[in-house]
């Protein structure tokens, strides 16, 4: 079966939920994820017949876009589903005229980094004490994007 990058919409809301749930040890709520919902953010689920395999969503400024969340179901991972999310994520930024892309990522998330620099994003500097459940620096890192020609 194949997946699919579709924008998220309020019913795969749920099982977006039980996602964070299982990846992060402070997930967002349904009511959290609203925000996907709204014109200020988008979000793309990976989505295998019913199930949602995982996700990516980013907050949106003038210019430039803010990724909030990628996570992949544990036993889905290594598929070339956060790749996919990613993708999807940089051709949206780029149809909508954004100029850059930004995130923050645990120091000590070695895939989550590795993915991010096959796709060109640079590390930028570091938050001191960011995360906390376990306290940790996060990376900043962002990735300049050229005009959708
Ligand atoms: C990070 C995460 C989203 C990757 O999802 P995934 O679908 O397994 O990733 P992919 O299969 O698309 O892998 C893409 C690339 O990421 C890197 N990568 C992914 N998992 C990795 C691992 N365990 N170790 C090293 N590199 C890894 C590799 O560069 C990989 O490319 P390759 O397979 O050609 O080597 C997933 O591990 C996850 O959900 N982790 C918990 C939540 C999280 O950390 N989110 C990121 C917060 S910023």
């Amino acid at each position: 079966m194949s997946v699919e990058m579709l924008q998220v919409c309020r019913g795969h809301l749920p099982e977006i939920a039980a996602l964070e749930a299982v990846c992060f040890p402070e997930p967002w709520s349904e009511g959290a994820l609203e925000l996907f919902l709204e014109d200020r953010a988008v979000a793309f689920a990976a989505v295998e017949g019913t199930a949602v395999l995982g996700y990516i969503g980013m907050l949106l400024a003038p210019g430039e876009g803010q990724i909030l969340n990628l996570a992949v179901l544990p036993q889905a991972r290594r598929r070339g589903i956060a790749k996919g999310l990613v993708a999807r994520l940089i051709a949206e930024a780029q149809a909508r005229g954004l100029e850059s892309l930004s995130l923050e990522v645990r120091v000590s998330n070695a895939p989550a980094i590795g993915l991010y620099e096959s796709f060109g994003f640079l590390k930028a500097g570091l938050r001191k004490h960011f995360y906390r459940y376990p306290a940790e620096d996060a990376l900043v890192m962002v990735k300049k994007l050229s005009p959708d020609i």
